[in-house]
């Protein structure tokens, strides 16, 4: 491989990153309206409230702390993407009858939320056994007010 070609090559990449940044996700953080959080519909104990705004507001909440990585594409987009996807199935800020309960044990205890990519970058949103049950128990009791 020649130098030429490899100079070449990386401008080539250079440019397409730098066209990359032009396209730019939304990243809101809509207003909340306190009587449409899931606290406003549904008792909820301390701990299980810890515990989602911890492991899952990032994601499932109106309060998303959006990351400096959400900046650059492609980080930007697939984030972008988890947070709209994420708040529409369940978000503690914006709750509706749609959403469900009994998905959020179901996510848990099976390990698919909160996501494995997330769970590499925020280690501390690994939740324990405990607090699975503790979320799980809060659940399958849970009534709306
Ligand atoms: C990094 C973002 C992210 C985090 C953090 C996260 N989720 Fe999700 N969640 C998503 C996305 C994206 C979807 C929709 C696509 C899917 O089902 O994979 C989703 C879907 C869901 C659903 C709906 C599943 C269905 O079948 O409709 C539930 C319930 C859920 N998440 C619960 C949680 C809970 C509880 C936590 C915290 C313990 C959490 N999530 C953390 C991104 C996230």
């Amino acid at each position: 491989m020649n130098r030429r070609w490899v100079r070449y090559s990386f401008l080539g990449i250079l440019i397409v990153f730098a066209g990359m940044q032009t396209v730019r996700p939304e990243r809101s953080n809509p207003p909340v309206n306190p009587e449409l959080t899931l606290a406003a519909q549904y008792e909820v104990p301390d701990d299980v409230q810890r515990v989602l705004e911890r492991a899952c507001a990032d994601c499932h909440s109106h309060r998303t702390r959006w990351p400096w990585y959400s900046q650059v594409a492609p980080a930007s987009w697939l984030l972008a993407d988890h947070v709209k996807d994420g708040r529409r199935h369940f978000n503690i800020d914006d709750f509706n009858e749609e959403m469900s309960l009994k998905d959020v044990c179901q996510e848990i205890r099976t390990g698919s939320m909160p996501i494995k990519g997330y769970l590499l970058l925020h280690p501390d949103a690994k939740l324990t056994g405990a607090e699975i049950q503790t979320v799980c128990a809060w659940t399958q009791g849970a009534r709306a007010k």
